[in-house]
């Protein structure tokens, strides 16, 4: 049987991956999408997919500090969830905003660099959508991990899509390349030894046994 606080945290963490979409689906329903409320699910499904991409990358360096293996758990879905909300925004755009005239978006995905870069990247979490399953897992072997490692170039593009179309204001996708560097540089060998190094001597401590008082 399954540990009931196991189960809580799960539900827990579905609710909160799928909170900014039902607060869209609220504000849509109360006409408080502003007053372009294409563009606004645009930008929102769009941040909300590069928030949890981050969030996926985050999983790993939070297991290695902490030793809480719940953070490994989270990376799959964490990526899907990125996935779906980045299949909105892309709906947003195909259906919405361009009504499927395939036209108007062939000459936008190959010639305004911001819609290239987005594009690259949906691409890239397509394919990790699709092999994340077990069964791809087993069938790739170790070209698996490798694939895999394509979440760091999908997050590099993401940010970069963020940078591109931006009008005015850079600070918050500066904020976003910000985060991904680090997520980055946890990458670096040195770093990586380090954290692993940390992760063993948590291990370490928890399986001695706990002395009564
Ligand atoms: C599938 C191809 C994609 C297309 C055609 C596309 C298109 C767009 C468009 C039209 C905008 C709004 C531009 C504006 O009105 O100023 C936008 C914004 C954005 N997109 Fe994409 N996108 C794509 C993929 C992605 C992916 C995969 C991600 C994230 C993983 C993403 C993240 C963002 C972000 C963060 C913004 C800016 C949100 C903000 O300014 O608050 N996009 N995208």
């Amino acid at each position: 049987m399954r540990c009931p606080k196991a189960l809580t945290h799960r539900i827990v963490f579905h609710v909160a991956a799928l909170l900014p979409l039902l607060w869209l689906l609220w504000d849509l329903s109360q006409n408080q999408l502003t007053a372009n409320p294409i563009r606004e699910i645009q930008l929102r499904t769009g941040r909300y997919a590069l928030t949890l991409l981050a969030l996926s990358l985050a999983c790993t360096p939070a297991y290695r500090i902490s030793g809480l293996r719940q953070f490994l758990d989270a990376r799959r879905p964490l990526g899907l969830y990125a996935f779906a909300y980045a299949s909105l925004h892309f709906l947003n755009f195909m259906a919405v905003d361009y009504r499927f005239d395939f036209s108007l978006i062939r000459e936008d995905l190959l010639e305004k660099r911001y819609a290239v870069a987005g594009f690259a990247t949906y691409l890239i979490l397509l394919a990790l959508a699709v092999t994340s399953t077990r069964g791809w897992r087993e069938r790739l072997g170790k070209k698996w991990k490798r694939l895999h490692r394509l979440v760091y170039v999908a997050a590099i593009l993401g940010v970069v899509h963020f940078l591109w179309q931006v009008k005015a204001d850079a600070t918050i996708p500066v904020i976003y390349a910000i985060a991904v560097v680090l997520l980055l540089a946890f990458r670096l060998p040195h770093l990586q030894k380090a954290l692993r190094k940390n992760n063993s001597k948590i291990k370490r401590q928890r399986s001695k046994p706990q002395l009564k008082t």
